[in-house]
């Protein structure tokens, strides 16, 4: 029987709240737990996601193979460090966009997991993406406009999908008396706040040193609650005891997983 892929679509109502960070994260602990993982940069006229990872640039992209102007084994890039294979835009900035065809795509790879980081808001690619996927992570801040934001998005997208496939994020939490706290944001979310990731100098430092932070400091804050949100969603993917550690492979499967307080669980 074919196994079920779980597609996820990483949206929010405004910009700047961490999308990018915890597809990236998210995607990597996932490839590195053994599991075939896809993270596809749907963020077309900014993808950003070869910044984080230090990839180099490539000339050939998602919107290529859309347009039947490549394949997708040519556009792929893997990252050494954790095997995660990736699928950037790669928009040049003349290209027509055309995201209709998303859905076929993604239907024809054999992934377990497929990540697609979004633009924030409702555009018509990201339309396309919600359409292709069958769970969404959808990120705040705690604050008034990116929650309320979330929420409208949330709204016009809730008939297209089970909302209890609907995973909410609140990132860059501070504690600050400013802030919205967990507990007015789980209201605003009809009781629904699934993780709670702190604002940690980690997260900026480890995109300039271009490595997921869940590698670059797997014990800071944001790595750990990052870890703990995708063992939570992804319990299939976490609790089979397999862990790529980077440049050397895959060790375990059987036991025990080999160095578990790395990523955050004990
Ligand atoms: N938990 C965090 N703590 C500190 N900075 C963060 C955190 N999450 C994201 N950032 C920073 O916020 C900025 C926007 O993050 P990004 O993931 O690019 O957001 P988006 O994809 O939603 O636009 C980045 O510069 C990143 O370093
Ligand atoms: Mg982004």
């Amino acid at each position: 029987m074919q196994k079920q892929k779980r597609i996820v679509a990483v949206i929010s109502g405004k910009g700047g709240v961490g999308k990018s960070t915890i597809a990236v994260n998210t995607a990597s602990l996932l490839s590195l737990r053994g599991a075939s993982t896809l993270l596809i940069d749907a963020d077309v006229y900014n993808p950003c996601v070869s910044f984080h990872l230090g990839l180099l640039p490539h000339p050939v992209g998602l919107l290529d193979v859309l347009e039947n102007k490549a394949k997708i084994e040519d556009a792929l890039v893997i990252d050494p460090a954790s095997g995660l294979r990736c699928l950037s835009a790669s928009i040049q900035l003349n290209n027509k966009i055309g995201t209709e065809n998303l859905g076929r795509l993604i239907k024809s790879l054999d992934y377990d997991y497929i990540i697609i980081d979004c633009a924030p808001g409702l555009s018509s690619v990201v339309e396309d993406v919600i359409a292709a996927s069958n769970e969404l992570v959808i990120l705040m801040t705690p604050d008034i406009p990116s929650v309320t934001a979330a929420m409208k998005l949330i709204s016009l997208v809730k008939d297209k999908i089970d909302h209890t496939r609907v995973h909410f994020v609140l990132n860059r939490v501070a504690e600050k008396p400013y802030e919205l706290s967990k507990r007015e944001v789980r209201t605003l979310c009809q009781g629904r706040l699934d993780a709670s990731i702190p604002e940690d100098a980690e997260i900026p430092k480890s995109i300039s040193s271009k490595t997921p932070a869940v590698i670059h400091n797997a014990s800071a804050p944001s790595s750990r609650a990052i870890s703990q949100f995708s063992s939570m969603v992804f319990p299939e993917a976490f609790h089979r005891g397999a862990i790529r550690i980077p440049f050397l492979g895959t060790i375990g499967g059987g036991g025990r997983p080999l160095f578990l307080d790395n990523y955050g669980f004990r």
